[in-house]
């Protein structure tokens, strides 16, 4: 082979490297940017963990707690009687918040009285606003370990937090705030949606 015809060869060879390694570069590329993109859009797990949850209360008796869970979070539904209702004002001497003032703690629309959108259906994220326990309800008028005056409410068994029957943090407790009355609205008489407001206050 003659020197010019070596120099053709090496060019040649010199060119389909540069070309292969172009592409290597591109595929590398590729297979670096996949992953990022993967993590840039939200899963279709992640998104139903953040989906509003729909509960039909038809079946809801009164003085009945519904559970069920909204963002990995336990949400609770009571159809409070007319006796729970009737209650809520005797508790408020005994309240840190009882006009719901802490707006933090609930939607515009259910700072009244019973923290609702309707008087007797309550909605509320079931963790204690202390250090996140989960309370226990207990509905029951005067039993002997809450005393004469427990009209009914939430027992929280970790440090001993109270709330009423509206999520109403009694004074004298570890837990700041009332629990909180996550976004919800009424899609119809019976069927709440639960993680959105509907748009109305
Ligand atoms: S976590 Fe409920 S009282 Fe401490």
């Amino acid at each position: 082979m003659s020197d010019s015809d070596s120099n053709t060869v090496n060019k040649g060879r010199r060119r389909m490297l540069i070309a292969a390694t172009s592409v290597v570069g591109a595929v590398g590329t590729a297979a670096f940017a996949t992953p990022l993109l993967i993590s840039w859009m939200p899963s279709e797990r992640a998104k139903a963990a953040g989906a509003p949850v729909e509960v039909n209360v038809s079946k809801v008796e009164p003085g009945q707690l519904l559970r069920v869970i909204w963002r990995g979070k336990p949400i609770w539904v009571v159809k409070r009687t007319d006796q729970m209702i009737a209650d809520l004002p005797k508790n408020s001497a005994l309240l840190v918040d009882p006009e719901s003032a802490v707006a933090t703690q609930q939607p515009d629309y259910a700072q009244n009285e019973g923290r609702a959108r309707k008087p007797d259906m309550l909605v509320l994220i079931g963790i204690c606003t202390h250090l996140g326990c989960s309370p226990t309800y207990r509905p029951e008028l005067a039993p002997a370990d809450l005393g004469a005056n427990w009209k009914g409410g939430w027992y929280c068994p970790c440090h001993g937090s109270r709330f009423d029957l509206a999520g109403r943090v009694f004074k004298n407790v570890p837990a700041p705030t009332n629990l909180v009355v996550p976004p919800h609205f009424y899609k119809s008489d019976d069927v709440i949606l639960i993680g959105e407001d509907g748009g109305a206050a």
